[in-house]
């Protein structure tokens, strides 16, 4: 298998596998980062979400190949219990999880949205939040955090 090597979290790596296995698979079953879920499968519920660049972007359909050389962020990279990210910071302060299965793929949507534009209207984190899916439909509250943190960001 050849060695395919990327950053994640700020840390180089390199991974033997399969270049056709999926990013999830490798981070899940492979590197023990099980931030990213396994929702859908199929690119459609961001469960699975990763950050490369400024995208939030599907790992459950992202072949190993296509990551060589990428830098990949995961809820793990975003920030720790003792730093939290400013997002999960006002995540908390909203109340906006319930049972927390789709929050690390929106709390990277979010960040990847915030990374492009620092201040979003509600409509467009509703945007940016549309292809990560929540079956406790904690959408609202959701949105209300992003914006806090966007405001609490941008008087730092
Ligand atoms: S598990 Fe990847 S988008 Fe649903
Ligand atoms: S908080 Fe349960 S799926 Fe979103």
């Amino acid at each position: 298998m050849p060695t395919i090597q990327f950053q994640l979290n700020g840390a180089a790596m390199a991974v033997d596998a399969d270049p056709d296995q999926t990013l999830l698979e490798v981070l899940r079953g492979r590197l023990g980062v099980t931030g990213p879920h396994f929702g859908c499968g199929a690119g459609e519920c961001g469960a699975c979400h990763v950050m490369i660049g400024d995208r939030a972007m599907a790992s459950c359909d992202m072949p190993m190949w296509s990551v060589a050389g990428k830098d990949v962020v995961t809820i793990e990279g975003l920030g720790t219990a003792e730093q939290p990210h400013p997002l999960q910071r006002a995540f908390i302060s909203e109340q906006a999880m319930q049972c927390g299965y789709c929050v690390a793929g929106i709390l990277i949507s979010a960040a990847a949205l915030l990374k492009r534009n620092p201040s979003p209207t509600e409509a467009e984190v509703r945007t940016a939040l549309d292809r990560n899916l929540c079956r406790c439909g904690s959408h609202n509250r959701m949105v209300r955090a992003v914006l806090r943190a966007a405001s609490e960001m941008a008087a730092t």
